[in-house]
């Protein structure tokens, strides 16, 4: 039984080799993912992709929390990092301990992570100074799509540059253990990942970060609501979905299905 990758261990890979992540929100995926990824977020995107809500702001602590445990019971490899949802952080410090301390108490996951950059880099180092690795999150912010009014890549004027540049350096100087960059030009995230002490791992921000992360059902081609630029299909597992469910369908019609051998009879 080979020991989980702990947040240090994660953070160590910098300058070694790339970071393979990706999102799991249920066991059964969550098994499949683990042997192949050094960390599996149970990212919030969960509120998007698995209960069809148009953004992550209404996501809760209980559902974070249940597919949380869903995600360690099935994993003994990688790093597993929860996302503290929208609400559950921003209000303080000591509301950010209160929510991480319960999401690492009731799943047994490695940390959490939450957005923000300058403005939570406080909060950052109240949880890590007391026993919370914390994951970063800069560049785009979806829990901040009420201010921002949608999703659009970062970066291209000076003055968005140097914001998310002062927001990667304040949350690595605050004892982050990693940071997601999401959405931002790839000289800038180059620039950032040279910059600050531990790993970024990228999305939609260039192959210049330490590593990668992707929602899984986007990359397995299973969640197609929309398809942004830095999603790659490594299957297509939608339209063989569609065809199981028809040919289930057409079988149960015509009363070829269940056959003799699914099909329990008395002793003889
Ligand atoms: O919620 C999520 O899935 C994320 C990643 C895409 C970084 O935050
Ligand atoms: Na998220």
């Amino acid at each position: 039984h080979t020991r989980r990758r702990t947040p240090a261990a994660i953070a160590a890979m910098k300058g070694t080799r790339p970071i393979v992540s990706l999102t799991a929100y249920t066991t059964p995926i969550a098994r499949l993912l683990d042997p192949h990824c050094d960390l599996l977020l149970v990212g919030d995107s969960l509120g998007m992709v698995l209960y069809g809500m148009e953004t992550t702001v209404g996501v809760t602590m209980e559902m974070m929390i249940g597919h949380g445990q869903a995600v360690m019971r099935g994993t003994k490899h990688a790093c597993i990092i929860v996302d503290l949802p929208f609400g559950s952080y921003q209000e303080s410090k000591e509301q950010a301990f209160r929510s991480a301390a319960r999401i690492l108490k009731e799943t047994g996951c490695d940390g959490v992570k939450l957005e923000g950059g300058e403005e939570m880099a406080e909060t950052v180092s109240f949880l890590t100074s007391r026993g919370i690795p914390v994951f970063g999150h800069v560049g785009l912010m979806p829990q901040q799509v009420n201010m921002t009014g949608g999703y659009r890549s970062l970066g291209r004027s000076d003055e968005e540059a140097d914001k998310i540049r002062r927001d990667a350096r304040a949350i690595s100087e605050a004892g982050a253990f990693a940071m997601v960059i999401e959405g931002t030009i790839e000289p800038l995230a180059r620039e950032i990942t040279a910059a600050i002490a531990i790993p970024t791992i990228g999305i939609g921000a260039s192959a210049a970060c330490d590593g990668q992360i992707l929602v899984s059902d986007d990359m397995l081609g299973l969640f197609n609501d929309f398809k942004p630029r830095f999603v790659k299909h490594f299957a297509e597992l939608a339209p063989l979905v569609s065809k199981a469910a028809e040919a289930y369908a057409e079988e149960v019609r015509a009363r070829t299905f269940p056959a003799t051998e699914h099909t329990f009879q008395p002793k003889k």
